[in-house]
């Protein structure tokens, strides 16, 4: 094989890379190869936060340089100024936000081409990337994993018509323009060179016949060279058959007659293919369950390890071949037994990594790998599996085209997992490839042990075909490994950044990538890391931290005015907050969250902060360049803060419509005028300043500077738009509210009364179940009477009947229209009912209410005890405000280390001020 395709690359014929022009790809990637061994020889470029662990040979073999290097890409400056358009503040560009459907395109062939731990399918990023940017725009992935991101800004120019088609009806029925089709440049990154090399090779173009050709012939002499392992009698007695799997059960011992079990053999129900629960002993009969029996081990010398280690006992139970294309099933014979001891004695491969896994998370805290016996790369497989899979790297590291040769290291790579002891044995299942637990290194009692061919002899033939119709292009794509926190391109350079960083704790990448890492001899430096791991010692601050140095990064070179979307996929209010504070900090302004209800088939937009059990997408936007000159030559004014309005309003949708019949105009949460407020507070306080601007005043100035109808605030030409959807479309869908804080309980209420002024006994039922279940631990409401007092205004029946509730009346009450407000029988019947104050009583209720939350908030401040167990949130936000604004950071830091954790993680705006309270301590203002 290694003469057959030495010449694919050489005989290319002449490319074109960043500029240069070369008489074919093999010397295109000489020269890139030699630049980039110069580079690693320099230990300052060595040093830069994030840089894999491996050898300058390891690192340059995973690479393909330019397209692709397995340490920071060093050319991706190049990239940029070769490809990229700088910013021009002269030209013009404004988009709405654009949410997303995650779950769309989970079945197509190119999402299934290579298995990554979480993904985000590219049919899912197409839309946004078509809706922000146009062709040619370079689009940014610092957190890209398997590079989906990369598919989907090629795959804009190269969508079917069929596609494209139905993508256009669709925007149209929204009342959008079709796209600019064509395809985008992308950066790809991620930290983990496990996660890039399935980038790169999913991005960068290969000779898909070449590949073809090599990965058949590869499985092909790797069964010429250990078929033999492979061979099982027919029970003829003749015939050999072919194995497909072998199934390994652990050996447990009775409790009763200490008698050896293999729990296969006496669970496995063969008609049912069911593991029993209870099941006889086969020494004593004695009922047995997995939990009764004591596991029992093997002591053996591991020279690769240089020690005896104990092992848990294995036997293979059943043993599934095929003759032809038949397939049968027996119980290993004493032929079988006497292969497998002849394989145990064989030397382990080259190949196969025998590392010691340093102590980690996944193997040390979630799952004791010590006591399933693996300490070492080499003890995830078991002899046979190791010689296979030892044997197929061994040849297609062998392949002299260099591109091919990584191509089939793709290939092969996706049989290590499932050739390892992970694989569990599911007696139902219809295949018995890549049954490992996801997420997490498991060692199950019954592992099913695949023979190559079984695994991926179909695989080659499948990635063929999906390469054959989506080509990526050289020069589209271009990978780099490191941390997103530092990604060496220009400022203000790139167009739109689509990204689905790690959420939390959910899965530890860096560990989980560690076993197909160890196979490239290049493993991820997992310092920067961004995850919650306790074992690394990062918590949540810490996590919030490393995020908020990425979304820096995002930020300098992000062109202003453009967008970013950011995939959020964890159901912990305090992990969405930290999310939250981060984006806000680094400088985003986050113009819209929604929520995919797969139920209902629409986005719900997010109001509330508390936990959130759905993929989350944010829409966020870096202001522009003009607003924040601005700001810097005035500081925070009253006028800044309308400049800010002014700008952000810009960037909100007019209108926004439900997908379903008969289509509904929907509420913009965004456009909420306490939503704006807080929009507005968050980015004066990431410039280090005070708001200057209280609340009540901002509410009754909001009104007279802008244009307010159903609840929410426009720009005129904006209202001019949405009154013209709403002459078509009537019926408003209100946003969905939960009550989980006085906040939203006081939304929730606002929301009731503006379509239906109502007394205390109307509005008791309908409020009390909104509360309950989403309520926070700690988290003190007021009592309904209580907020109706404070927030609202109840006619008394003198003087008029105010006009919120004449029109509410007079709407529906046939014998109440046409009135005069002071008409006896409708002031009866407005009597006693509460109703949303116009906005200059607003003011002076806001007030009222600030004074008494500031008075609550002293409260606070003298309490001498240990934790405050209970709080009221409104009143902690106000004192932290009041506290900020007047310097205080010592009361702020006081009161925060008094409240429980959650209190304050899931808390944006206390977690942001404290944040910022202990900086500015530690900076010694
Ligand atoms: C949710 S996954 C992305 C999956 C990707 N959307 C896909 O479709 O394959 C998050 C990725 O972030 C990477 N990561 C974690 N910390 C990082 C950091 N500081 N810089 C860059 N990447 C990081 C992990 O290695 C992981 O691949």
């Amino acid at each position: 094989m290694t003469n057959l395709f030495s010449t694919t690359q050489k005989n290319s014929g002449p490319v074109e890379c960043l500029g240069q022009t070369f008489p074919s790809e093999y010397a295109r990637r000489e020269h890139f190869t030699k630049l980039l061994a110069e580079k690693l020889k320099d230990p300052a470029f060595r040093r830069i936060e994030g840089f894999p662990q491996g050898t300058d040979e390891a690192i340059l073999a995973m690479s393909d340089p330019p397209y692709y290097t397995a340490c920071p890409n060093p050319f991706l400056e190049e990239f940029v100024r070769h490809y990229g358009k700088p910013y021009d503040p002269s030209v013009r560009y404004s988009r709405e936000p654009q949410t997303i459907d995650v779950s769309v395109g989970k079945t197509d062939p190119l999402y299934q081409a290579h298995a990554y731990h979480t993904k985000v399918p590219h049919l899912a990023i197409v839309p946004s990337i078509l809706h922000y940017t146009e062709p040619g725009d370079v689009v940014l992935d610092g957190f890209a994993g398997s590079g989906m991101t990369g598919i989907a800004a090629q795959w804009c120019g190269a969508a079917p018509a069929a596609y494209r088609h139905e993508l256009e009806t669709e925007w149209r029925k929204q009342g959008k323009a079709a796209p600019a089709w064509g395809a985008r440049r992308v950066i790809l990154n991620d930290l983990s060179p496990a996660a890039t090399f399935i980038a790169a090779n999913q991005n960068v173009p290969f000779d898909v016949a070449a590949f073809a050709e090599a990965s058949k012939k590869l499985l092909k002499e790797v069964a010429a060279e250990i078929g033999w392992m492979y061979e099982t009698l027919h029970s003829d007695g003749k015939t050999k058959g072919r194995i497909e799997y072998t199934v390994w059960s652990q050996i447990y011992a009775c409790p009763e007659c200490v008698g050896e079990v293999n729990f296969v053999e006496q669970a496995l129900d063969d008609e049912t293919k069911r593991i029993k629960d209870t099941f006889p002993c086969p020494h004593c009969g004695a009922e047995l369950t997995k939990k009764r029996m004591e596991r029992l081990f093997d002591s053996n010398l591991d020279p690769a390890a240089g020690r005896t280690i104990q092992t848990p006992k294995r036997r293979p139970a059943l043993i599934s071949y095929s003759v032809g294309k038949t397939k049968y099933e027996k119980v290993p014979d004493a032929n079988d037994l006497s292969v497998l001891a002849k394989i145990e004695n064989l030397a382990l491969p080259a190949e196969l990594p025998k590392i010691e896994i340093p102590p980690m998370h996944m193997t040390h805290e979630r799952a004791r790998m010590d006591y399933s016996g693996i300490t070492h790369i080499h003890h995830f497989f078991l002899p046979r599996a190791a010689q296979a899979l030892g044997a197929m790297w061994k040849k297609a590291n062998a392949c002299t085209d260099d591109r091919t040769r990584q191509a089939l290291l793709f290939f092969v790579e996706q049989a290590i997992w499932t050739s390892s002891v992970l694989n569990r044995f599911q007696p139902q299942g219809f295949k018995q490839v890549n049954k490992y637990l996801p997420g997490v290194y498991y060692v199950p009692a019954h592992h099913c042990e695949v023979s190559p061919w079984y695994a991926i002899g179909a695989r080659g033939d499948r990635l063929a075909k999906i390469f054959s119709s989506f080509r990526p292009s050289a020069g589209s794509a271009i990978v780099s490994t490191g941390t997103a926190n530092r990604i060496n391109i220009q400022s203000e350079s790139i167009d739109y950044v689509f990204t689905d960083p790690p959420f939390g704790e959910n899965i530890y990448y860096a560990d989980l990538n560690f076993l197909v890492e160890s196979w490239h001899r290049v493993t991820t430096d997992a310092k920067p890391e961004a995850i919650v791991d306790r074992f690394k010692k990062k918590k949540l601050p810490e996590y919030q931290q490393l995020m908020q140095r990425c979304f820096v990064e995002y930020y300098r070179v992000l062109k202003p005015g453009r967008w970013m979307t950011v995939v959020f996929s964890n159901s912990k209010a305090a992990v969405w907050n930290a999310i939250q504070v981060a984006l806000q900090q680094a400088g985003f302004v986050v113009a819209e969250v929604t929520a995919l209800d797969k139920i209902q088939g629409s986005y719900r937009q997010v109001t509330s902060t508390t936990a959130v059990n759905q993929d989350l997408v944010i829409s966020a936007y870096k202001p522009n360049g003009g607003l924040e000159d601005r700001f810097n030559q005035h500081g925070p004014t009253a006028d800044s803060a309308w400049d800010f309005v002014q700008t952000h309003l810009k960037q909100l949708p007019a209108v926004k419509v439900t997908s379903g019949f008969p289509q509904e105009l929907l509420n913009i949460v965004e456009r909420d005028p306490r939503r704006i407020y807080d929009r507005m507070a968050s980015w004066f306080i990431r410039h280090g300043t005070m708001v200057p601007i209280s609340t009540p005043e901002f509410l009754a100035e909001l009104p007279v500077r802008f244009r307010e109808t159903d609840g929410m605030v426009f720009l005129p030409e904006q209202l001019v738009e949405y009154e013209k959807a709403r002459a078509r479309i009537p019926q408003v869908a209100q946003a969905e509210l939960f009550v989980s804080d006085e906040r939203s309980a006081i939304d929730w209420l606002t929301n009731f009364l503006l379509k239906r002024p109502s007394t205390r006994s109307e509005i008791h039922p309908e409020y009390i179940p909104q509360i309950g279940s989403a309520k926070r631990k700690g988290e003190i409401i007021p009592e309904l009477d209580q907020l109706l007092e404070d927030n609202f205004l109840q006619y008394d029946g003198t003087g008029d009947v105010p006009s919120q509730i004449h029109s509410y009346l007079s709407t529906n009450h046939k014998d109440l229209r046409n009135l005069d407000k002071s008409n006896p029988a409708l002031v009866a019947k407005a009597k006693d009912r509460w109703y949303v104050p116009d906005p200059n009583k607003a003011h002076d209720l806001e007030k009222k209410r600030e004074k008494t939350l500031l008075k609550e908030f002293e409260i606070y401040k003298t309490f001498t005890g240990r934790k405050i167990k209970e709080s009221r949130l409104e009143v902690l936000r106000t004192g932290f405000r009041a506290a900020w604004a007047s310097k205080d950071y010592a009361t702020i830091i006081s009161i925060a280390n008094k409240l429980p954790d959650e209190t304050l993680q899931e808390d944006e705006k206390l977690l942001t001020l404290y944040d910022l309270a202990l900086t500015r301590t530690e900076d010694g203002a």
